[in-house]
């Protein structure tokens, strides 16, 4: 490896190492390749889409120098934030539900952003996060922006957290796969990541299948009935309509219930040596269910999203 010297954190974010799953996938025909987003500077993939995000404002003039940046948050584009706006400069004020750990709340107040807690909606369970308590967590973020000029990151419209996939984690992928990957599956929140490498991925080969992954109990995106949709796999799986997603790039919609997440996170740390959360659960149950299946003997890449470390308060661990 060259040695080389950073001018700051940023510099850190993305090229994660990508590992092949073979001992949790073990007596299994195919590949479970695994790119460790946890390794960024917040411990989660969001880094990525928050430098993009605030990267492209910049260009485009919408964010100016010193001017207020507010984001809606489950946590952990909350800290990838806090970390770009320490290194640059801009007041970072993150908006997140009760329902989230509180390690996040911690770790974002620590990296300096103002961090503002949103009561869940009445019936909410803590460590759940539903599309109600988000939208409670919206109205709040629209106020600030107004109150304080902010700029909005708005992760689940801004094209930067797509772009930062697509460009990025996609193209990483890709090569250090040696462009062998034929199945891309993902647990998605903003959809970013899903459409970011899906977009990515099927420029170097237009068949590779993308599969979306949702909770068990709350199959929204697939159309299927929603018979509860309070899960424990923080980050995503809201049970609302995503404005990236782009039905066309989906080849397939699966479900993940929390025990197979929980269980398989636990596999990860035990078999793999991965300390990650729920959702890299999610992403690695669903990978290996699909070797068992229709995607026996391919090769299928994923993200694992964020570290244990954020869940140590939850029963995960
Ligand atoms: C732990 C975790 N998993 C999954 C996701 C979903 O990623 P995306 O928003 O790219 O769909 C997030 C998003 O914040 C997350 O924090």
């Amino acid at each position: 490896m060259t040695q080389t010297l950073s001018s700051s954190v940023i510099e850190a974010i993305g090229k994660t190492p990508l590992v092949s799953l073979s001992r949790i996938s073990m007596g299994l025909e195919g590949r479970i390749l695994a790119k460790l987003e946890y390794l960024n500077p917040g411990f989660s993939k969001k880094d990525r889409a928050a430098l993009q995000m605030i990267v492209e404002a910049e260009q485009a003039g919408t964010l100016s120098p010193g001017q207020a940046v507010v984001e809606l948050t489950s946590g952990n584009q909350g800290t990838g934030l806090s970390i770009v706006c320490a290194v640059k400069g801009y007041p970072f004020v993150a908006v997140m539900s009760k329902g989230n750990s509180m390690e996040r709340a911690r770790m974002m107040r620590a990296l300096g952003a103002e961090v503002v807690l949103v009561d869940q909606a009445p019936n909410g369970i803590p460590g759940q996060v539903s599309g109600e308590d988000l939208e409670r967590v919206e109205e709040v973020a629209r106020r600030l922006t107004i109150e304080r000029r902010g700029f909005r990151a708005d992760q689940f419209r801004n094209q930067g957290n797509v772009h930062a996939h697509e460009y990025y984690t996609a193209e990483e992928m890709w090569a250090q796969a040696g462009g062998q990957i034929d199945a891309f599956v993902d647990f998605a929140g903003t959809a970013g990541t899903f459409m970011g490498c899906a977009r990515g991925l099927k420029k170097h080969k237009p068949e590779i299948r993308c599969y979306l992954i949702e909770p068990h109990t709350a199959p929204h995106l697939a159309g299927k009935r929603v018979s509860n949709p309070s899960h424990q796999i923080q980050g995503g799986g809201y049970n609302m309509d995503l404005p990236f997603l782009e039905r066309s790039f989906v080849h397939d919609y699966l479900q993940v219930s929390d025990e197979e997440a929980i269980e398989t996170t636990r596999a990860l740390a035990r078999k793999e040596g991965i300390f990650a959360g729920f959702s890299s659960g999610a992403n690695v149950a669903a990978a290996l269910r699909l070797l068992q299946g229709r995607e026996r003997g391919a090769t299928i890449a994923l993200t694992i999203n964020d570290s244990g470390l954020k869940y140590l308060s939850t029963e995960l661990f």
